[in-house]
């Protein structure tokens, strides 16, 4: 089976969150399920090496105002189809924002060209190659079943949703600039209370619905989650699913990951002290009696870190130690930065975005603080669980799904990996973090269910069995 994916990021090629990790990730998993997938994305500028080693294989003299070309090219174990549109994505900074931090003014243009092109190499094929399905990822490919089904043509969709606080939302008023037939504006189509809604042209119009775990699955169905879309997935609930995502675990393997300092495995622990003394040093903490926490995260209010500033002072109680990377919204770097200033060898921050880094973090750190508000997967559980890096999660979404508690009865049963908390408020973090620090004190008790986690299977193997059968269904939908 030939499948194309269509997403806005991948690793390692060009990352900002997790969408890149799955992305990067499924194909080759899906490799093993004899599914062929190529994957087209923009050629931003940091894709500028990669596309000079590329072959020709479309050329589009006008798209939404340029020449474009896509490119093929081979790389990291993956085929990857790469859309190079200079006027659209030839551009310094971050891919989705200006120089303002605001979104680029052309989002619109920019990811429907993106979906454009998507469809039609779906229709027409590509250097000998066509899909028999194709799997749009989030927003930014949402309108990759628009244009299919305006040209007539059939051809399987699965739309997969990340993030569905992220729709591209966009003015009426640009229907005729994005090509897109005024008859697909209508609210069981594109058209979302008198916008367009890329997501929702997505979800209205793709043969199948997948997202990144079941609990997020059932949670966006309901009006607290759903994002105002909740009543369009409750009436197609028959075609969503919910597939857990996995991790690429040659990629993040604390046996052979180049940023640690020290190997380690479950049964050898011992390098994992020297990966903690590194992280220690570089973000100026001092030995303390309590655990090291971390965050790796982007600072938005999705993952909830405002109700850490709050719990600072249960980190101080139970001398525990926390190292921050990160960087999103200016009120909570500089929140954090704050908090470090004023507590100088207990709690570290560093603003920015550190590949490198994020894995010795995960290496040298007891444990990981994820008390996410909603959370469709999360990646960053799973990296702690492969580490040993015991995950501290909110109860929501992808974080319920793969973290077991560490309550009593788990604790009986032998089978905790983490640390949940709920409802999600800053006082039931506090407790979370203070059953964590308990747990530390029983080196025994922590050794054990470190072990427990790191065996705990997070790759892709199930999930990628899973995404064969949706498309298997989508072709007989
Ligand atoms: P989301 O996609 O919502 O941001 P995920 O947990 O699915 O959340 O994925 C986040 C990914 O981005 C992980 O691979 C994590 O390690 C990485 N990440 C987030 N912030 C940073 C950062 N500041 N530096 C390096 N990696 C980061
Ligand atoms: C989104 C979600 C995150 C998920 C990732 C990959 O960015 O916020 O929870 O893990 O996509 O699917």
């Amino acid at each position: 089976m030939n499948v194309l994916f269509v997403a806005s990021e991948c690793a390692p090629f060009i990352k900002t969150g997790g969408l890149a990790d799955v992305i990067g990730a499924v194909p080759k998993a899906l490799a093993a399920e004899d599914v062929s997938v190529r994957v087209l994305i923009p050629a931003y500028p940091a894709l500028a090496e990669l596309a000079g080693s590329g072959a020709e294989v479309m050329a589009i003299a006008d798209l939404f105002g340029g020449p474009a070309r896509v490119l093929t090219v081979q790389a990291e174990g993956l085929d990857v189809l790469l859309l190079e549109a200079g006027h659209l994505f030839d551009r310094p900074g971050s891919i989705y924002l200006g120089p303002d931090g605001q979104d680029w003014g052309d989002n619109d243009l920019r990811f429907a060209a993106l979906s454009f092109v998507g469809a039609q190499i779906a229709m027409n094929g590509v250097g000998g190659w066509s899909p028999d399905v194709v799997n749009a990822h989030d927003w930014q490919a949402g309108l990759v079943p628009a244009y299919l089904r305006q040209s007539g043509d059939q051809t399987p969709v699965v739309m997969t949703i990340h993030n569905i606080a992220f729709q591209g939302l966009f003015d009426a008023t640009r229907l005729g600039a994005l090509g897109l037939d005024a008859s697909l504006f209508t609210p069981d189509g594109i058209e979302y209370f008198g916008k367009i809604s890329f997501l929702k042209a997505g979800l209205a119009l793709a043969n199948k619905i997948t997202t990144v775990s079941p609990t997020y699955a059932a949670e966006i169905m309901t009006l607290e989650f759903g994002m105002g879309l909740d009543g369009l997935l409750r009436a197609r609930q028959a075609d969503v699913s919910g597939i857990l995502n996995g991790i690429d675990v040659d990629v993040w393997s604390p046996e052979a990951d180049p940023e640690l300092v020290a190997p380690y495995s479950a049964r050898s622990l011992k390098g994992k002290a020297k990966n903690k003394a590194e992280v220690m040093s570089r973000f100026g903490l001092e030995p303390g009696a309590g655990p090291l926490f971390c965050v790796v995260s982007r600072l938005t209010s999705q993952k909830g870190l405002d109700l850490l500033l709050e719990c600072l002072p249960v980190l101080e109680a139970q001398d525990a130690r926390l190292a921050l990377l990160g960087s999103g919204e200016p009120g909570l770097e500089q929140a954090f930065v704050d908090a470090s200033r004023r507590s100088t060898g207990r709690v570290g921050t560093i603003i920015g975005y550190d590949e490198g880094l994020s894995h010795l973090m995960q290496g040298g750190s007891d444990a990981i603080l994820i008390p996410s508000r909603f959370e469709p997967c999360g990646l960053t559980q799973l990296y702690g669980l492969r580490y040993g890096t015991l995950p501290v999660v909110a109860r929501t979404g992808g974080l319920a799904d793969t973290i077991i508690d560490a309550n009593a009865a788990a604790e009986l049963a032998g089978c905790a990996t983490g640390f949940q908390f709920a409802p999600i408020n800053a006082t039931m973090l506090g407790h979370a973090i203070t059953r964590a620090c308990t747990a530390y004190r029983q080196p025994k008790t922590w050794a054990a269910m470190m072990r427990r986690a790191m065996r705990h299977p997070v790759g892709w193997d199930l999930s990628a069995a899973a995404y064969f059968d949706v498309y298997r269904s989508a072709q007989s939908s």
